[in-house]
């Protein structure tokens, strides 16, 4: 403690100083004070302030550091964290309020490189990836060494066909070493990819091939998940007869069943062992793209977020780090699909960056038993074990002794990710599970932050973790809360607008063909700050709790869904005039979409079967998981007189809170209230009736 106090008192505190002396452009620009003085254009620390002096430093101090001096903290980090082909002369240029975003400017990499080459050097037979396959015990271990050459040939193959820097990837494929090749051998040569979750359905997936004008495909055959057999290529094959851009579809055979080939197909495989294992690795601007991912907002069409190089792996390099307390060695074991965010950061780039042995895992919870999980982990030796609480939820319900009896000595520490973690559930993870010896992070962060923003990790060594509760701002991160006027709530015991004033590297940078919706999505609402668009609650001892979403957005089983998108599905029925989506809770998913649907006035209309429709609609539309847990069916919609849906209400009567159905006085017409409780009530009965049968 001493020794990181007097490193702090000399040579970090005095090169800021030191600079503050020579003030750049925008300190005269400016005129503030110290940490102002050094905000966008200071040159980049001297190489090893990172791994000679702040990596010692204390958490506090760092976290102090990282917010008063971001330059000086990002600097360094990026400089001796990163191999770089050139280095950057910047170190970030932002303006929140117009929502740009460089950082490490003038700096040349390669994400690849970074990932692989560097520990090829060092450990080239450490395991990369474990991939922990459908069948237990069937795992498959690809060394450092294995994975870079595969990614060379992949990436081969793609320039053999014709992609070049910055042309866009699709990849529909679960998660699998060749899945996290074909995002690597996109990095090495500086395509774009865009990981499908592969469980969307055809017209989802061709949605987000033609917004992204995607060249090529790569998807496999099948996927096998919980002993079932899913097949991939022929809603891959759906999905490319709209999309005029793709020229290629690489099918790598996950399974031995034959496929079908047609005339855009190539067999992945194949294509692959006539290429080299060596690819020169593209030299990369910081702020090109990496890859998009495509999300839910609050309207129909999901939005591409934008993640670019340099600053996204520093993000997720140092976030896996330090919030998973990682060390050389470590088996990672992170169980999201690489279709999500957590996928990109937490299976693939976060840990590859570190050198870690990253699991890929390609089951369910459930199979063969509610155990998996934790054989999983006594098979592999998984040092840190990262997953949704939606499963945990699920998993509790089982006898202990599913868990118990396997051995999780192994285990360090424990992460939830995706969705709020109730109480329950976190004591299950943290006692069960942990046995009380393994610290439990609850991460908050979005496809957007590209990392981990709010943990209650890292802190100093004894600091306690409260039960269910985010707490602290990572590195770089200063959350404010905005009241209901749009201004910042200061103090303890407040609840607000969760946003975030400083940018940090990780961050999105935009919205795939469509900037200004990025700008108006996240930094319109509250001007100068990123918003989130969830609430939270700051405690007396400044630590935060994610409230849930403010807008459109509902959370289903970890995964991000726009009521809008629903509504747009099911619209698309033509007895159907009008709908509306709310979230209503479920105690495993977290929460379920609740349809109130309208319908034409026809006579001899067969509900039932408009309703199997609507089921239909939605799976082929988005995905099954999307489907509505309850319609209900009613006369109309309760309005403004501007004709806006007032969704309040209907959250209420779905929750039952008719009672308590706050202002209604800007509706429309009143009685349409009354209407939908009735239909309600009944529709309860309903299910309560149907519920009793299923029992007997
Ligand atoms: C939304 C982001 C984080 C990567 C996976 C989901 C909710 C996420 C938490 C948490 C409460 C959480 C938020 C957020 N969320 N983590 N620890 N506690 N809520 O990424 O699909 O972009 O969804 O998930 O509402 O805005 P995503």
């Amino acid at each position: 403690m001493a020794a990181a106090q007097s490193r702090r008192g000399t040579g970090l505190f005095w090169t800021r100083l030191s600079r503050c002396r020579t003030p750049g452009p925008a300190q005269t620009r400016t005129g503030a004070g110290p940490h102002r003085c050094l905000s966008s254009v200071s040159a980049p620390p001297p190489p090893g302030t990172w791994s000679s002096e702040l990596s010692r430093l204390s958490h506090r101090d760092l976290y102090r550091l990282s917010v008063t001096n971001p330059d000086q903290f990002w600097g360094s980090a990026a400089a001796d964290r990163l191999r770089w082909v050139e280095p950057f002369k910047r170190v970030r240029d932002c303006d929140l309020s117009s929502g740009k975003i460089s950082w490490f400017l003038g700096g040349k990499l390669n994400v690849s490189v970074n990932c692989l080459d560097v520990h090829v050097e060092k450990h080239p037979d450490r395991a990369a990836l474990i991939w922990e396959r459908d069948e237990p015990g069937t795992e498959v271990k690809v060394t450092y060494r294995e994975l870079l050459e595969t990614t060379c040939r992949l990436a081969n193959t793609l320039k053999s066909h014709g992609i070049q820097k910055g042309d866009r990837v699709a990849v529909y494929m679960p998660v699998s070493p060749l899945a996290v090749a074909a995002m690597l051998a996109c990095a090495r040569i500086g395509a774009v990819h865009t990981v499908v979750f592969a469980g969307f359905s055809s017209e989802a997936l061709a949605g987000r091939i033609q917004d992204a004008q995607c060249k090529v495909v790569l998807t496999c055959n099948e996927a096998v998940r919980g002993g079932r057999v899913v097949p991939l290529k022929s809603t891959v094959d759906a999905a490319v007869r709209s999309c005029p851009t793709v020229q290629h579809v690489f099918v790598s055979q996950r399974t031995e069943n034959p496929t079908e080939m047609g005339p855009l197909d190539v067999p992945l495989e194949e294509a692959m062992s006539s290429q080299s294992p060596v690819c020169p690795a593209e030299p990369l601007d910081s702020e090109d793209l990496l890859f998009l991912l495509y999300t839910s907002g609050s309207t129909g069409k999901p939005k591409g977020v934008v993640h670019t190089q340099a600053g996204y792996l520093l993000y997720t390099s140092l976030t896996h780090q330090y919030v998973f307390d990682h060390r050389d060695g470590d088996v990672f074991g992170c169980v999201a699909d690489v279709g999500w965010i957590t996928g990109h950061s937490y299976v693939v780039y976060g840990p590859l960056s570190n050198g870690a042995t990253t699991v890929l895992f390609e089951s369910t919870p459930v199979y063969p038993n509610p155990g998996r999980y934790w054989e999983t982990v006594e098979r592999l030796r998984i040092s840190q074990f990262y997953g949704a609480p939606t499963a945990l939820r699920l998993l509790l319900k089982y006898d202990d002794s599913w868990v118990k009896k396997f051995d999780r000595s192994s285990l360090r520490t424990l992460g939830s990710v995706g969705e709020p973690i109730n109480h329950e559930a976190w004591h299950w993870f943290h006692s069960v599970v942990g046995e009380g010896r393994c610290p439990l992070v609850d991460t908050w962060w979005q496809t957007e932050t590209g990392g981990i923003c709010i943990a209650p990790r890292p802190a100093e060594e004894d600091a306690p973790i409260v039960p269910a509760m985010a707490m602290r701002p990572f590195f770089g991160i200063q959350p404010v809360l905005m009241g209901e006027k749009g201004e910042p709530l200061s103090g303890g015991s407040v609840t607000g607008a969760l946003c975030i004033s400083q940018p940090w590297p990780g961050m999105a940078r935009s919205i795939y063909g469509d900037h200004q919706r990025f700008i108006d999505a996240y930094f319109k609402p509250y001007p100068g700050c990123y918003f989130t668009g969830d609430g939270a609650y700051r405690s007396e001892d400044g630590y935060y709790q994610i409230t849930g979403r403010m807008d459109d957005v509902i959370n289903v089983s970890g995964h991000r869904l726009g009521t809008a998108e629903i509504e747009d599905a099911l619209d698309e029925h033509p007895a159907v005039p009008e709908t509306a989506v709310v979230g209503f809770p479920h105690d495993i998913k977290g929460e379920v979409p609740f349809a109130f649907v309208v319908l034409k006035e026809e006579s001899g209309l067969d509900r039932a079967a408009v309703l199997k429709q609507l089921r239909e609609l939605v799976t082929t539309k988005i995905a099954k998981y999307a489907v509505p847990e309850h319609f209900l069916v009613v006369k109309r919609l309760p309005k403004t007189r501007s004709g806006k849906i007032m969704r309040r209400i209907l959250r209420s009567v779905a929750m039952e809170k008719s009672g308590d159905l706050g202002d209604t006085s800007t509706l429309d017409d009143s009685s349409v209230v009354k209407e939908i409780i009735e239909a309600h009530e009944q529709y309860r009965k309903q299910r309560a009736e149907e519920e009793k049968k299923k029992q007997q």
